[in-house]
């Protein structure tokens, strides 16, 4: 640790180290880590102790104590650092359905259960691509939860910590038909929808069936390109997503493509089947937006189509990959699915300690 001067310039300070003359313009506001006097951070956790901006601000420009900043966190800090550990860490690589198939990677379970390599290849494969297949899974009920323990906490919801996805006769969920499933993403009519989503193959030895993926932020930068006009309603009017059914009432209103500060789509918000009426003036203007990007996601060169097989899980961004599945014929055979969920915050948790940034 080396000691640095440090200048006040509000809002940000200007910290000169002594030693190697570094200089770097920061916000080192709860970054002190002086230990002797009145300490500015908690030592064993390093949460600040002066939470209020207005008063640590005011405390060290108009009353500059020995403030102490490592130099290594005054580097990480650096702005330009900060864009490039970003863009290393969570810049997806948009992908169409042929360039998915050359790159993607996929996991061997035990790799994946018993390592930290498999587990950080399949967290790599969600950072780029929003998708990635664990393949040689027990076919047994509890596995899907192990594997998304391995990701995080699972997410608890009114479907269970894990759930059967299988055609039924007095099915509550067009999912447990053998209806052709077109592309949508799960529980959008929640407040926080899952960010992660596994589907782990138990049974399947029906006709028909595959599995689609579509990576929505491909389809968004197409739009953006030949439509911008559609883009950008896109971004503003709120679509309602609803699920009244079975004594429930979940509802929520968000738009279909929310941006970053870095105006690049971080998530998207697509679920037809569970789509409400607009709850808004701009009718007109919504539905030929939809209408242009749901055009773009029937390129037939966008979806990544494949038969899940018993053994098989699938792990996928649930705002970023759409996915689906083709009619099967139920009289042919069995088919069963388990699912679970996991948080995007677990997720990025786990790339941040283990993926390469
Ligand atoms: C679902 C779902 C896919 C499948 O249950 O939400 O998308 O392959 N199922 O049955
Ligand atoms: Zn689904």
């Amino acid at each position: 640790m080396e000691l640095v001067q440090w200048l006040p310039q509000p809002p940000h300070l200007r910290a000169v180290s002594t030693v190697f003359g570094y200089e770097i313009t920061v916000s080192v506001r709860n970054a002190c880590i002086r230990r002797t006097g009145r300490s500015c951070t908690h030592p064993r956790t390093s949460a600040a102790l002066s939470p209020s901006p207005k008063r640590s601000l005011c405390k060290i420009v108009l009353d500059p104590h020995d403030s102490v900043y490592d130099i290594s966190w005054l580097q990480q800090n650096d702005p330009a650092s900060v864009t490039l550990r970003r863009d290393g860490l969570l810049k997806p690589v948009l992908w169409e359905a042929d360039l998915y198939s050359k790159n993607k990677r996929d996991v061997n379970y035990d790799d994946f259960m018993r390592s930290d390599d498999g587990l950080r290849k399949a967290l790599e494969e969600l950072r780029d691509y929003g998708l990635v297949f664990i393949r040689k899974v027990p076919t047994n009920d509890t596995e899907v939860e192990r594997i998304a323990e391995r990701f995080g906490c699972i997410r608890n919801t009114f479907y269970g910590t894990s759930w059967n996805v299988k055609s039924m006769p007095d099915a509550k969920n067009i999912a447990y038909t053998s209806l052709d499933l077109g592309l949508h993403m799960d529980l959008m009519y929640f407040e926080a929808p899952p960010g992660l989503q596994l589907l782990h193959s138990l049974k399947n030895s029906v006709t028909g069936g595959a599995s689609i993926f579509l990576d929505s932020f491909k389809a968004a930068a197409m739009l953006k390109k030949t439509n911008p006009e559609a883009y950008k309603a896109l971004t503003e009017i709120p679509v309602t997503f609803h699920y009244i059914n079975d004594g429930r009432h979940m509802h929520f209103r968000r738009p279909t493509i929310v941006e970053n500060d870095h105006n690049e789509p971080v998530m998207v918000y697509y679920a037809p089947p569970f789509q409400g009426p607009l709850e808004s003036e701009e009718v007109d203007r919504f539905y030929s937006a939809f209408h242009a990007f749901v055009n773009i996601l029937k390129e037939p060169s966008l979806t990544y189509k494949m038969m899940m097989r018993p053994g098989d899980c699938v792990v996928f961004a649930n705002r970023r990959v759409l996915h689906g599945r083709e009619e099967f014929d139920a009289a042919s055979g069995e088919r069963h699915l388990k699912g679970a969920y996991v948080d995007w915050d677990d997720f990025k948790d786990r790339l941040r300690v283990f993926g390469r940034a």
